[in-house]
């Protein structure tokens, strides 16, 4: 058969997407679907990491990504993120992730998110989607038009923050036991950045364990309502990494544990919900030589994704704060390994997390 006029020759077509099934296969990817409705010029990517322990979760990003490629490996990444995350929070779900690939502020959502939808809903519940960047609980209500393999809706499990806070504070508690062998946190001071949604509840968890809190903000009116309502002490956002406090619980931004602010760092513990806190892997090792303990990132700030997955499982909201007080033992668990085996809790918290999955999907196989 003869080429047409429009279509590439196979050549071209390998010189336009180098190394796509290498790249799937480097990440260790189960399932890619990209999915392209030209009527509202949607362009979507669902990643499905691993679904040993149950449905792949994770939410939709809606992003102008400078090319296909930056939207491919920023979802394979995600997605493997929430497998990790998933399997150390303990929950029965796998790790996924999406992409919508454009600009999030347009107004013209119905047809991109319904389509998004269908794409969710082909995969016949391998796949659950939720909210993540540039996505709303309005774009979810879209989604669920067609497909109801989506959770975060309106009325549904509401916002996660006071759970994420409360599985911080567990975490931060454990973090106390681990570094001066009792977790009473009355006497001890917080440096808690960013008073936003979490950063609040977890100042006023707290404080009302009689723990001194510094609290900073870009925001001076979220600042002011941490110091009138709970009695924080206000520190300029500049000045965050320099306090003397006993804790530092980064609840704003990512990256914010890099090679100009380790070295500054006055504080005994590093435990916050912020993701992707370290700037690179190797930071691990950075702050671990510094002598400060880390509360690897995803497995502290699991509330979050124990509050959805209270929608699908049908708990209370009493019932996922249990459940996220269960960060306390599991930080507890990779503080020894990562002793044991002489790594960072980072790695640590990869290897158990790993341990977990490869486990049950040992066990799904005896039944085959
Ligand atoms: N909300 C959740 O349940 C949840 C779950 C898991 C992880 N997280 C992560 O926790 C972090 C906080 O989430 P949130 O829901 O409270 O967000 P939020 O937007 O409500 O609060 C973030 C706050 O950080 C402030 N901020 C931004 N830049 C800052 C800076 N340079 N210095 C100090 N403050 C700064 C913002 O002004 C804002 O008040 C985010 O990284 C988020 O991804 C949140």
């Amino acid at each position: 058969m003869t080429q047409s006029a429009t279509e590439p020759a196979a050549e071209e077509m390998r010189e336009a997407m180098p190394e796509l099934f290498d790249l799937i296969g480097q990440h260790e990817h189960e399932q890619v679907l990209f999915t392209y409705e030209p009527s509202c010029d949607y362009r979507g990517i669902i990643a499905i990491h691993d679904s040993s322990l149950g449905p792949a979760l994770g939410g939709t990003r809606f992003w102008s990504y400078a090319s296909d490629s930056e939207a491919l490996i920023d979802v394979l990444r995600l997605a493997r993120g929430m497998t990790y995350k998933a399997a150390v929070a303990g929950l029965n779900l796998g790790g996924g992730k999406s992409v919508i690939i454009g600009d999030n502020r347009t107004t013209h959502r119905e047809m991109i998110m319904r389509t998004h939808g269908r794409a969710v809903e082909s995969l016949g519940g391998r796949y659950i989607t939720a909210e993540d960047v540039g996505t709303s609980v309005e774009d979810m209500t879209y989604i669920g038009m067609e497909t109801e393999h989506v959770v975060g809706m309106a009325g549904k499990s509401g916002d996660p923050s006071p759970v994420t806070a409360y599985g911080v504070y567990r975490g931060i508690k454990a973090c106390a036991y681990r570094r001066y062998g009792s977790d009473e946190l009355s006497g001890r001071s917080v440096m808690v950045q960013g008073a936003g949604h979490v950063g609040y509840f977890l100042a006023q968890d707290l404080v009302d364990e009689g723990a001194k809190v510094f609290i900073a903000d870009i925001d001076a009116e979220r600042v002011q309502r941490a110091c009138d309502d709970l009695g924080c002490e206000a520190v300029p956002a500049a000045d965050v990494f320099d306090v003397d406090a006993d804790v530092l619980a980064p609840c704003a931004l990512g990256a914010i544990l890099n090679d100009d602010t380790i070295p500054t760092l006055k504080v005994d513990i590093v435990a916050g919900a912020a993701n992707n806190q370290l700037a690179h892997s190797r930071h691990a090792a950075a702050i671990k030589d510094r002598g400060i303990l880390y509360a690897p990132d995803y497995v502290i700030n699991a509330g979050g994704l124990i509050n959805v997955y209270s929608e699908l499982v049908g708990w209370t909201l009493d019932r996922s704060k249990r459940k996220a007080a269960e960060i306390y033992t599991t930080l507890l668990h990779i503080f020894e390994l990562a002793e044991a085996e002489g790594v960072t809790s980072a790695e640590a918290a990869d290897r158990l997390a790993m341990q977990r999955v490869e486990g049950v999907a040992k066990l799904h196989r005896t039944f085959l």
